[in-house]
């Protein structure tokens, strides 16, 4: 039954609230996502992660879900949604949803019920649980929710306190109760049987929690992970939610797995379990970043390290490629360093940096045409995430400072301004007033105007690598070896398959630099580049990268 198509994809996400507009409301909805299949396709892309559409009040954009089997009122209808799957299928391309499962929205019906009385058949699709202290005014333990504070909230109407990892208007749910699973199940098989080809499953590793909910380990930012990423039971529920649901579809599932490192992903991934097809792993965005949150000074060696190590995963594992998501900032500068007028060069590097490695690439909405960070005012940040840390950090001396610091290149806001499809008003957004302040760098960096510039489009040469990528078998299936590991500037590989040989080698730096090659791949044919006349054994150009194919 399964087919594993996945191994033959590149997916291009799309943030629906930021894509595109078609009733000028000011927010992305279905319409436009139609209005621009014609675009996903040339692009060359054949699947679609779309981030959650669903009925949501909109605490986290849509990852607080009040009803799973329906609509968003301002991204659209069911018949819009059937018309997009059509319109996908029809272009080749296949659709993977956002399944949130860790949690809920506070509005969902089920959390209603649930917080309404302690007897009732929703009480325990939730985790409640009485407060410390003399009056139970205390939160039942010291875990702290991944966008700052407790992750506790307490309850007045039945006196007790319920768990939330995110914010307080996203209960978690309770995975030790069957009717929860079931449900999970029952949502998962709906779609699939509307013809959705699968799920990316967010924050996935935290549904089960250790018993008697212990107290973490001190952590003033993110405490208590030890106790619920990978919890005692999340292999026996994915493996339930398998058989129950994705083993009997044609199915593809992506993980997003915070936390997980390269030692614990085969556990996770590895076919004969029948558990998740693969992951999300987020060590390499971790090498410029403490706990997720807080930068520090990238270095391509501990970069590329990471990123060799998740090539050399055992057989029967697949991984995953990407550099951006909607809760990344973008790539551009953040791996780059300052690439003054090379953006073109800086771009398409990273490009060829990532998709010329074994496993199935994901590239974020706008990353196509070199989208970038935004200067933000504290007021522009529009992210739960972002006011919270705002809110926690206004309450220690010097704390907005280095909030301000740190969201300036850590903010999640950054990939979620409205993507730049032309120079005109509202980037071409949006006819009304966009729900977010648009990137001003829109008037030069657009998808019109990069078709427009020629041997310098950056979208030409993302469609350019899809095709020369999928139906590769060298890049499908062959073995990986990084040269030169430690080198400070130059990320270079090689990639090889019954005889055949490519050379990969990305200069990540905005200078010329010296690299020495192996004499075994110094005769090579260049078969993609970012500058036309590449040559082997030659000093590097800014951001130069270069696919050689090598003769035997
Ligand atoms: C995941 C999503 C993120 C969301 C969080 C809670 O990390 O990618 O956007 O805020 O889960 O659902």
């Amino acid at each position: 039954m399964k087919t594993r198509w996945y191994k033959d994809a590149v997916v291009y996400q799309i943030y629906p609230r930021s894509f595109c507009d078609s009733d000028g409301d000011g927010i992305g909805d279905l319409r436009g996502i139609i209005s621009k299949l014609d675009y996903i396709k040339e692009l060359g892309v054949n699947a679609v992660w779309l981030s959650p559409i669903y009925k949501s009040p909109n605490d986290d954009n849509g990852y607080d879900i009040s009803n799973y089997r329906d609509i968003m009122d301002e991204f659209g209808t069911m018949e819009d949604f059937n018309e997009m799957l059509k319109g996908m299928h029809d272009r080749g391309i296949k659709l993977i949803m956002d399944l949130v499962a860790n949690h809920t929205s506070d509005e969902h019906e089920w959390f209603v019920r649930s917080r309404a009385s302690k007897d009732n058949p929703y009480r325990d699709y939730y985790i409640w649980r009485k407060g410390r202290g003399k009056n139970g005014k205390k939160p039942p333990n010291n875990w702290t929710s991944r966008f700052g504070g407790s992750a506790w909230e307490y309850d007045d109407t039945t006196g007790e306190w319920y768990l939330h990892l995110f914010s307080k208007k996203q209960p978690d749910l309770n995975w030790e109760n069957p009717a929860v699973r079931k449900e999970i199940a029952d949502i998962c098989n709906f779609w699939m049987d509307k013809g959705v080809d699968g799920f990316r499953c967010d924050v996935i590793t935290y549904i089960s929690k250790e018993e008697g909910l212990p107290n973490g380990k001190f952590n003033p930012i993110m405490c208590g992970d030890e106790h619920f990423v990978l919890g005692p039971k999340y292999h026996e529920y994915i493996h339930e939610l398998n058989k129950n649901s994705w083993s009997k579809y044609d199915s593809y599932t992506v993980g997003e797995s915070t936390g997980i490192t390269y030692e614990k992903a085969p556990e996770c991934i590895d076919e004969k379990r029948e558990e998740l097809d693969t992951i999300f792993g987020f060590e390499h965005m971790c090498t410029d970043m403490y706990m997720e949150v807080i930068p520090h000074k990238f270095r391509l060696p501990r970069f590329t390290k990471v990123l060799t190590k998740w090539q050399n995963l055992p057989s029967g594992c697949w991984n995953t490629l990407f550099l951006e998501n909607h809760d990344q900032p973008r790539s551009l500068g953040r791996f780059t360093g300052d690439y003054g007028d090379k953006r073109y060069e800086a771009a398409t590097m990273l490009a060829v940096a990532m998709q010329m490695q074994k496993g199935t690439p994901f590239v974020y909405q706008g990353q196509e045409i070199g989208m970038i960070n935004c200067k933000f005012r504290d007021e522009d940040y529009l992210d739960v995430m972002a006011r919270q840390v705002f809110a926690i950090a206004g309450k220690i001396p010097f704390g907005k400072a280095i909030a301000r610091a740190c969201l300036a290149k850590r903010a999640r806001d950054h990939a979620r301004t409205p993507m730049q499809w032309s120079a005109c008003e509202n980037a071409g957004f949006t006819t009304g007033k966009p729900w977010m302040m648009l990137n001003p760098s829109y008037k030069t960096i657009n998808v019109e105007a990069d078709k427009n510039a020629g041997d310098k489009s950056i979208f030409a040469f993302y469609k350019k690598l899809h095709a020369f990528r999928i139906g590769n078998d060298v890049i499908k299936c062959g073995d990986y070896r990084q040269i030169d590991g430690g080198n400070k500037d130059v990320f270079a590989y090689i990639r090889s398959y019954e005889g055949k040989t490519l050379a990969v080698i990305c200069n990540f730096k905005n200078k010329q630099v010296n690299f020495p090659i192996p004499a075994e791949v110094s005769r090579g044919k260049l078969v993609l580049g970012n500058y036309k006349d590449s040559r082997i054994g030659q000093p590097l150009r800014p951001y130069e990268a270069a696919v050689y194919e090598i003769g035997k």
